[in-house]
């Protein structure tokens, strides 16, 4: 959640094209507000999505540093005065920050003590008067930061900058921030995603790292301010080219992308990706006790590896990342199997941090490379979708089912994964059209209910989560045995429920049948007769094709709404903060 963004190069850059363009790669992570400020002195700070921003800065301005900031609010509401960079009363000293200031009440009553005055309601705004009050003591910046990181409780990616100094000061804990090399200079960023459009080269904060970085160089140091040696990373990404966008949104491109990015992933699978998938097989049968952990539309997806390796006798379990603690015990013996398409959910990355301490070993599935998740991870299986712009997972939810089928198999489950690039296809080929007549009906409806039940029932909830944060609209997605004790009280004439029934589950057509008694309008996702037919399949690929249906239903219904389909409210694609 809120991207960060600095820039130091050689020569002059424009704040609009490079640095601005910089900060849209990252509005997936917030687009409450944006701002920006240069070591020149200039500032912008605008309210709405970034292109408000760009609307507001002049195209001739230029700058050799700077950084930019896109906001997910959490203290203080969507307010032009909230928004970053926060800055000190001399306007010469400019803070972004991704994280929570945890103890910023107390900070901020020492600092208006000592007479600092307030104009924000965010826990930011304490860093900048925080950092003001040493350098005004007589410390440098780099001495001020390393005195907060002692003082600051919470999570942090900072990047400062002082008026008329080309450089940038970084400081990290918790949130993730990593330094771009480019041609010209560095280039500070929330992720790759920032900047992996300019290189593949970056070095990745660990916590408690601070950085100076001018444009010939940077040095890294410890919290002691003890310089220490980072070497580059060189990682492999495929980028979502902007100007490649043949599509109205890039939810439906990232629909329609998914035969390339699974044959992609499967093909990795026998190749480079082959022994690590034989390790991560290892350390499932050797374990003592399964846990996933996952969070949003990765969770639907770890129901399914649970589903998958209790099916192959493997005790599996699956826990909302912000829950594990409390429902669940872990010890040396213990096998965590993070899934995570940013590989930055806080919610996960929080629980990593804790299971280390009782010597649990790690095995993620990611799709973002050096992520923090991976980072933290003994082994990790990427799953290769590349970039996913739109806040909604839909291509990398599938290529995450492939890496739990891959290792499915490698259990001793028998499946055809080389089939799913061309049945997903298929299923989009000969279903598209009808998705989007049903959702005409669809998107009038105030409640929709999914039934589903073994490896369906997480698809059911998928859906549900997709009608929810893309339509707005209510919806329940349900294991179909549990309707009947309490739900189906909900089921009037009319009531749309999707059911989703693999032809091997009769008992599905039961609970169907209950609901059409009741007056309920039925939508049937089955390969063997319904309102949409997808590829023949067993229970557990049905739940690829069966998604493929309830995604599209989703975006079409999105269409008719005229939604903001790939950034709906209120939602951030990265979640940063617990
Ligand atoms: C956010 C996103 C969801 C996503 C979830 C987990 O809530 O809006 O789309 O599924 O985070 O994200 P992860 O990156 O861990 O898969």
């Amino acid at each position: 959640m809120c991207g960060i963004i600095g820039l130091v190069a050689k020569e002059e850059f424009g704040v609009r094209d490079e640095l601005l363009k910089g900060l849209k790669r990252l509005e997936y992570r917030g687009y409450d507000s944006s701002g920006f400020a240069t070591s020149n002195g200039d500032f912008v700070k605008t309210v709405g999505e970034i292109n408000n921003l760009l609307d507001n800065v002049d195209k001739t301005l230029k700058a050799r540093t700077a950084i930019a900031h896109t906001r997910w609010a959490t203290h203080g509401g969507v307010t032009e005065i909230n928004s970053h960079p926060h800055f000190n009363k001399e306007k010469t000293l400019f803070v972004v920050h991704n994280g929570i200031i945890e103890n910023f009440q107390k900070l901020k009553e020492d600092l208006e003590l000592e007479g600092y005055e307030f104009i924000s309601q965010t826990d930011t705004e304490v860093i900048v008067h925080f950092l003001d009050s040493k350098i005004k003591q007589g410390k440098s910046v780099k001495e001020a930061l390393l005195e907060f990181e002692k003082t600051v409780k919470g999570t942090y990616a900072i990047l400062a900058i002082n008026k008329d100094e080309e450089k940038i000061y970084a400081l990290k804990k918790d949130s993730p921030l990593a330094l771009g090399i480019t041609k010209t200079g560095f280039v500070l960023g929330s992720d790759i995603y920032a900047f992996s459009d300019k290189t593949k080269k970056a070095i990745f904060f660990d916590d408690n790292e601070l950085a100076e970085i001018t444009a010939e160089k940077y040095a890294f140091f410890d919290k002691e301010g003890n310089e220490i040696v980072k070497a580059p990373k060189t990682f492999e990404w495929e980028e979502a080219k902007e100007q490649e966008l043949d599509f109205a949104h890039y939810m439906i491109k990232e629909i329609k992308e998914q035969p390339k990015t699974s044959k992609r992933l499967i093909e990795s699978l026998h190749t480079l990706q082959k022994d690590k998938l034989k390790e991560f097989a290892k350390l499932i049968k050797d374990c003592k006790k399964l846990f996933f952990i996952a969070a949003g539309t990765s969770y639907h997806a770890s129901l399914i590896g649970a589903y998958l390796f209790n099916n192959q006798g493997i005790d599996a379990r699956t826990m909302i990342a912000s829950e594990f603690e409390n429902f669940s015990l872990v010890d040396k013996d213990t096998l965590i199997i993070p899934i995570s398409q940013s590989g930055e959910t806080m919610d996960v990355v929080s629980v990593l941090k804790e299971i280390k301490k009782a010597g649990a070993k790690v095995a993620s599935i990611i799709n973002v490379p050096y992520s923090t998740i991976q980072r933290h991870s003994d082994l990790s299986i990427e799953t290769l979708a590349g970039q996913e712009v739109c806040v909604a997972s839909t291509k990398t939810f599938t290529n995450q089912l492939i890496v739990l089928f891959a290792l499915a198999k490698e259990l001793g489950y028998e499946m055809d994964i080389e089939g799913i690039p061309d049945k997903i296809q298929k299923t989009i080929d000969e279903n598209e059209e009808k998705t989007k007549e049903i959702a005409k009906e669809l998107s009038q409806k105030r409640d929709i209910f999914i039934l589903g039940k073994g490896a369906t029932y997480p698809i059911a909830r998928e859906i549900a989560l997709k009608l929810k944060e893309i339509d707005y609209i209510h919806a329940s997605g349900m294991m179909a045995g549990e309707l009947k004790h309490g739900t189906i009280a909900l089921i009037e004439d009319g009531t749309p429920v999707i059911s989703l029934i693999p032809k091997s589950d009769l008992s599905m057509d039961s609970s169907t049948k209950e609901v059409e008694a009741r007056g309920a309008k039925t939508i049937i996702i089955s390969n063997n007769g319904g309102d949409f037919i997808v590829p023949d399949s067993d229970d557990a690929e049905f739940a690829v094709y069966s998604t493929m249906i309830g995604h599209l239903l989703s975006y079409y219904i999105g269409v008719e709404l005229n939604l903001p389909i790939d950034k709906p409210r209120n939602l951030a694609k990265s979640v940063t903060v617990k």
